[in-house]
């Protein structure tokens, strides 16, 4: 690695952290013997991701649970989890009660989904903003996959007096990494699944509080224990009820850091 002096703390930041990360791979390199057909095939490989557009979900799928992990730690409020690569700014603006923008047969259970934003004394922050996103109950995300409409199952929803939030929606399914491009090629080449357990995701904003970035699981479901992307934490693992009516509902009270 070459050393020349660095000349201010981002570059001193910069010079530090990549040279020991580029110093980890070089080690593991050796450690592992890897041969000049191997360097090859890795490099086409990392070639096609960024041709296929698939840097941002190989990066989400294998690395974003670490800075993730690292930045609760300066949290008290609740737990985050990764953002992935499926979130789109400027979703429909809805007012609690809310049912998201889906289509008129929109397979799957219904989801009733309710909860209160607090900040970290208790207080409701009424006039909140929960940005909601999932995949369908194919596990399809609009605008990430040809049948969905633009908005579907993506909303920004606004708490009303009390901090509380009821957004009606469908049950997720879990999410399959597509298998086609070099992410899913990589998965399979090391003999891997390719899934993701059936999750919300939100952002939740409020006046002088610090935006919470999280997702939702729910207890029981499918790759729960074995998540690809390594993002799920047990406490934001949901019981899912039986309303009785052939709905299911879900209960969560986010609690949000000051800015
Ligand atoms: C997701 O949350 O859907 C996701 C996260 C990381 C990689 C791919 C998908
Ligand atoms: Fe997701």
């Amino acid at each position: 690695m070459t050393t020349t002096a660095a000349v201010n703390p981002t570059q001193q930041r910069t010079a530090e952290v990549v040279a020991d990360i580029f110093g980890v791979i070089n080690e593991r390199l050796v450690r592992h013997s890897v041969t000049y057909p191997e360097y090859q095939a890795a490099k086409a490989w990392l070639i096609k991701v960024g041709e296929a557009g698939e840097w941002p979900l190989l990066l989400d799928v294998f690395f974003e649970h670490t800075i993730e992990k690292l930045a609760s730690e300066r949290r008290q409020g609740s737990s985050g989890c990764i953002e992935g690569p499926y979130y789109v700014p400027g979703a429909p603006e809805l007012s609690s009660p809310a049912t998201l923008p889906q289509r008129p047969d929109e397979p799957g259970d219904v989801l009733v989904f309710t909860g209160t934003v607090r900040d970290l004394d208790g207080n409701p922050l009424p006039g909140s903003v929960v940005d909601i996103w999932q995949a369908d109950a194919l596990g399809y995300y609009s605008q990430f996959h040809p049948d969905p409409p633009q908005w579907n199952l993506r909303a920004n929803v606004t708490t009303g007096a009390d901090g509380r939030f009821e957004i009606t929606t469908v049950v997720p399914a879990p999410y399959e990494i597509p298998k086609e491009g070099p992410t899913g090629q990589l998965i399979r080449a090391a003999g891997w699944h390719h899934w993701r357990p059936a999750h919300l995701h939100m952002m939740v904003r409020a006046q002088g509080c610090r935006t919470l970035t999280s997702q939702l699981f729910f207890a029981g479901g499918e790759y729960v224990d074995e998540d690809i992307a390594s993002a799920v934490k047990p406490e934001l693992t949901l019981e899912l009820a039986h309303l009785g009516d052939g709905r299911y509902a879900a209960e969560y009270d986010f609690t949000l850091d000051p800015a």
